[in-house]
């Protein structure tokens, strides 16, 4: 099967790559320098070129607060470009796996503070929030054969996430305000490549057909903002990557006084598509440690 990576540069489109190179199936890993989601003609002619079977789309605008003063480009990058992308693959066939995020809901959840589940009402509270819904909305609205998955709180060795960001400013040796009063389920961008792997390797003829439409995929707890810096100060210290214990600040979102809203609880239940493929929720601590010890061997 041939494969076009979309946002290959990325920290998921990175996990991706290592999750599939020793595969049997031809990666073609597509950076924004190869081919700009945003460009129809470029990517008119990605599939003219590669004709491709399946294209994982790992590209996004991911600057939830830049997005609250750039609410053009976030929907060109997270809406407009995906929809394009989605009636290329129904127009040739082809399959299509797409990412959205837990920022679609205002952390409310009608069920009490239980983790969404796929038929949750969306309802945003960011502009980020409104470009990955509209996304969603274009996406499924197309009719291509999509498995969508809404992921939150990704972390990995690579890119700029919530433990490297901790890890620098721990170094820095000031006390770091941490918001306590925001919850929701880290997830290892490792963990989410093997489920792409999975829905790869997926064998119609064996298990019928591949899952298509709207699935939940993240961490196996929730926590907060707070509680998980704890635990990767805790892991890091463990590991030897921190000179000294940094202290950390409680603090209440409102005093974070971030550009963007962000949901109080946005924990995603990934029940129905671990079910479905086999494979466990992230385990984000196990995940914390090997992303810890990667980072040491890399003298990160
Ligand atoms: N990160 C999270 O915590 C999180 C949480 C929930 C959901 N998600 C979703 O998970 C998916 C993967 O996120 P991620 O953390 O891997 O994001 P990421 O590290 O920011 O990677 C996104 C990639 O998309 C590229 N890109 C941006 N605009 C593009 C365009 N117009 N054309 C082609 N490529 C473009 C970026 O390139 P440049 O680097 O050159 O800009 C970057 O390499 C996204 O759908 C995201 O919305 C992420």
């Amino acid at each position: 099967m041939k494969i076009l990576l979309l946002g290959a540069a990325g920290q998921l489109g990175r996990c991706v790559q290592d999750a599939l190179r020793d595969g049997p199936d031809q990666l073609v890993p597509l950076t924004r320098h190869d081919l700009d989601l945003t460009d129809l003609d470029q990517l008119r002619a990605a599939f003219d070129q590669h004709r491709p079977d399946m294209v994982i789309n790992a590209a996004a605008y991911n600057a939830v607060d830049l997005a609250e003063t750039e609410a053009e480009p976030a929907h060109r990058v997270n809406a407009q470009g995906p929809g394009r992308l989605a009636e290329l693959c129904l127009h040739t066939d082809t399959d299509l796996i797409h990412f959205s995020t837990d920022y679609v809901f205002d952390g409310q959840p009608l069920t009490g503070p239980a983790p969404y589940k796929e038929q949750a009402a969306p309802h945003p509270l960011s502009v980020y929030g409104a470009s990955k819904l509209a996304g969603e909305q274009v996406v499924l609205a197309s009719a291509c054969r999509v498995t969508m998955i809404r992921t939150s709180w990704l972390f990995s060795e690579y890119g700029t996430n919530f433990v490297k960001t901790m890890l620098r400013l721990a170094n820095a040796a000031e006390p770091i305000q941490v918001v306590t009063d925001q919850r929701g389920c880290p997830t290892y961008a490792g963990d989410l490549a093997q489920v792409v792997k999975r829905l790869v390797a997926w064998d119609p003829s064996v298990a019928g057909p591949r899952p298509t439409g709207l699935f939940h995929y993240a961490g196996n707890s929730v926590l907060s903002w707070y509680d998980f810096a704890q635990a990767i100060v805790a892991s890091a210290i463990a590991h030897g990557l921190l000179r000294q214990r940094p202290t950390l600040v409680p603090i209440k979102a409102a005093e974070f006084q971030s550009p963007a809203l962000r949901p109080a609880y946005s924990a995603l239940d990934s029940s129905l598509l671990t079910q479905q493929l086999g494979v466990p929720a992230s385990d984000w601590q196990r995940a914390l440690l090997l992303v810890l010890a990667r980072l040491k061997a890399d003298g990160r």
